[in-house]
């Protein structure tokens, strides 16, 4: 158990300290002036909740279903690029830790670790998938999941052009020639990381572009590769190229208008995450909270609804079904407990998630997952328009 650490912002704090700044920054910061990534914190913690009294909440039920399987939370971590760098094997952590707690775990295609060793450690993972300009890449990436068995492919289609995140430029990860000197002053000045990611967390490769980048491929050929290859001219069509492939739940990840939920409907998705990738894209867009409602509808339960942005606690969690999600996805969230305090540290932030569940659920007089909808939310002022 981690001491002295009693929510994500707590480990926001933890990771600070002991992350090398390009790091941290990498994790924490958005797009352009970080508009988006502050709306999506605010709008949801802005959503009020109606406190009802006097119902009989002693006993709760907090599990809920999706693609076929039970799941002791209706919440999933998210796809994290790069987390297996936060902590030893990063990936294999957190994905064990979401395993133990019973909630699923998305692997990044820019894992450290790559799919195999993660699926060795924890099979039955969700894989999430960039369509890239190497369609080669893209169909070996799918056999790959396919063999491992991973529980869902989750298609990212909010990047077909990378938004300039300023922090990265500042922190010496990406845009300058000084950045390999500077990336290595701030690695000295985090001993503990250093030993424990960099010295015993070896070998450090690019995971799944292993293939693609060699064996002894650094941070800046990984970031050069992603600069190179993201495919502007992604379209349906390659959904549809995807699906062909892909027998399982497919999601696609990315969705915030109601027109492109239908449309991934009409292209065979499972599910959709409503998401503007943790305010790290379109810097301006709407937050995911304002976004869901109307998506909700328009989905109208013919698909799934999963969806991430800002999620920080047990009672966003709550807010997020309120507003029409029947999953909620964290980023940040763990990615922060597990650069603080490892695999431990996922498990206590999934403890303390649903912890805060349940008093949420109790306070709004709701004893399962479904009881959760929007006659729980309070509609005053700007409200009515959620
Ligand atoms: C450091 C970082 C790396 C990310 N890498 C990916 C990625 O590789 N693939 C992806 O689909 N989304 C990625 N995302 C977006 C997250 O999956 C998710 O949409 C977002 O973090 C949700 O917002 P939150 O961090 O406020 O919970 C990343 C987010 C962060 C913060």
């Amino acid at each position: 158990m981690a001491k002295g650490a009693a929510s994500v912002s707590d480990y926001r704090a933890l990771a600070k300290a002991r992350l090398p700044h390009f790091l941290f920054e990498y994790l924490d910061g958005g797009s352009y002036d970080e508009v988006t990534l502050r709306r999506n914190v605010e709008d949801l913690q802005n959503i009020t909740l109606k406190q009802r009294v006097l119902r009989d909440v002693s006993s709760i039920g907090v599990s809920t279903e999706l693609f076929g399987k039970r799941w002791a939370l209706p919440v999933g971590l998210g796809p994290v690029g790069l987390s297996g760098l936060y902590a030893r094997r990063g990936e294999v952590q957190a994905a064990r830790a979401a395993a133990a707690a019973g909630v699923p775990f998305t692997l990044s295609t820019l894992s450290a670790c790559s799919i195999e060793e993660v699926a060795a450690a924890e099979p039955g993972f969700w894989f999430q998938l960039y369509i890239v300009r190497d369609r080669g890449f893209v169909s070996d990436m799918i056999a790959r999941a396919k063999a491992a068995g991973c529980g869902a492919l989750v298609l990212t289609v909010d990047l077909p052009v990378p938004g300039t995140r300023y922090r990265d430029y500042r922190s010496g990860l990406s845009g300058s020639m000084r950045g390999p000197v500077a990336r290595m002053k701030q690695v000295l000045r985090r001993p503990d990381w250093t030993w424990d990611v960099a010295v015993r967390g070896r070998p450090m490769t690019m995971g799944n572009l292993e293939p693609v980048l060699g064996a002894n491929a650094a941070l800046s050929d990984l970031m050069g590769w992603v600069g190179q290859n993201f495919d502007s001219s992604v379209t349906w069509k390659d959904v549809e190229w995807v699906r062909s492939q892909w027998p399982g739940p497919l999601v696609i990840k990315g969705i915030l208008d109601p027109d492109d939920a239908r449309e991934c409907i009409a292209n065979g998705a499972n599910g959709i995450v409503v998401s503007n990738h943790g305010g790290r894209q379109l810097d301006g867009a709407l937050s995911t909270a304002r976004a869901l409602p109307s998506i909700a509808a328009a989905v109208s339960g013919r698909i799934s609804v999963l969806a991430d942005g800002g999620v920080r606690s047990g009672l966003d969690v709550v807010r997020m079904l309120a507003l029409g999600a029947d999953f909620a996805l964290m980023g940040r969230g763990w990615a922060y407990a597990l650069a603080g305090r490892g695999q431990a540290g996922v498990a206590h932030v999934l403890k303390l998630i649903e912890a805060e569940m349940r008093v949420a659920m109790a306070l709004t007089a709701c004893t399962s997952i479904g009881d959760i909808d929007e006659q729980i939310l309070e509609r005053t002022g700007d409200q009515a328009t959620f």
